[in-house]
């Protein structure tokens, strides 16, 4: 299986990414790292720590990390996915509890730790890029444990949060053009999965009942009920499967369609910071034609997806049917 590492701000979203990390058996979810971003950081703990506890994966180390972004004011997106983070739905708490070590301390720890046994680790941040900056510039050394960054955020098009910003990389912008740098610099592939992609797998709610229905507030119901929220707060009868759509670029690359291309994030922008400024011009990265100075960061941008064969592997991974 593929050693995995999660960045989130758990978040209805992120659980359901969670919820398939935990679960997939090509894959080995080796540590989660929790941010500010959806919720403050210690909702986002406390539902990190329910969902995996959920899974089955109590044993997985959790810790929390950072507050708030480097230098924007903190927002929420309690509108989105609800009082607590993650769909009001009044589980009980876990009975596990964090690892009690930093986020970035965690990581840095699990990052030298796949270096040294030559298993290096994939990177998913799912979340405002806070911690895994921090990381890259603080332990530098921690790349010779991360084979590849596929990470949730930004868009080649429109935004979310504002019409330009997608949510994670306007909630944070220096720790994404940080995190772009250092990853270029420290030679780590990335993938962009972003607001291009982000929308199109769906769960239909034939199929968010058969989760339901499997019951015994176990993974399925969790799915199920999560996805439900969703569909009841927008009005909607399918349901994104959100950041889970990234850990399915993982584990069945070839449902996704990229290109490599130059990419910038606009810090500045009156209307337009935060925005992922993707070079798209037949001479994209052509610095003969860019009157800025500093070359632009290329990195793989996710553009199209299959949508139902993602959707497809997500429901069918918590329904115990992975694989067939
Ligand atoms: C991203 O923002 C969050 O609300 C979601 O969890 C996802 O990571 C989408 O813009
Ligand atoms: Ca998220």
């Amino acid at each position: 299986p593929t050693p995995v590492v999660l960045d989130v701000d758990t978040g209805v979203d992120d659980a359901c990414a969670l919820l398939l990390a935990a679960l997939h058996p090509s894959l080995d979810l080796r540590a989660v790292s929790c941010v500010g971003g959806n919720a403050p950081v210690d909702d986002v703990v406390r539902n990190t720590l329910l969902v995996l506890e959920t899974a089955g994966r109590g044993d997985v180390p959790v810790a929390r990390g950072a507050e708030r972004p480097l230098l924007e004011v903190p927002v929420d997106a309690r509108h989105v996915h609800g009082d607590d983070g993650m769909a009001d739905l009044g589980w009980a708490p876990a009975a596990v509890t964090a690892d009690p070590r930093h986020a970035v301390e965690l990581l840095r720890d699990v990052c030298r730790e796949a270096a040294e046994r030559e298993r290096p680790v994939t990177l998913v941040p799912l979340a405002p890029l806070t911690n895994i900056a921090l990381l890259l510039r603080t332990y530098p050394d921690a790349a010779q444990g991360i084979s590849e960054i596929v990470f949730m955020g930004g868009a080649a098009n429109v935004g979310n949060a504002t019409a330009s910003a997608e949510f994670n990389v306007f909630h944070d912008p220096e720790a994404a053009a940080v995190t772009l740098d250092a990853a270029a610099d420290l030679g780590i592939p990335v993938t962009m999965y972003g607001l291009d992609v982000f929308y199109e797998p769906v769960v239909r709610s034939d199929v968010v009942e058969e989760l339901i229905a499997v019951g015994g507030r176990g993974p399925a119901e969790l799915g199920g009920r999560l996805l439900a929220f969703q569909n009841a707060r927008f009005g909607r009868d399918a349901s994104t499967i959100g950041d889970a759509g990234a850990v399915c670029a993982v584990i069945d690359r070839a449902g996704l369609t990229t290109e490599t291309l130059p990419l910038r994030v606009e810090l500045a922008g009156t209307w337009s910071r935060g925005r992922t400024i993707v070079d798209r011009r037949d001479w994209s990265g052509d610095m003969a034609h860019d009157p800025h100075g500093e070359a632009p960061v290329r990195l793989e941008v996710a553009l199209g997806v299959d949508g139902p064969r993602y959707a497809g592997l997500w429901a069918d991974t918590l329904l115990g049917r992975a694989g067939e």
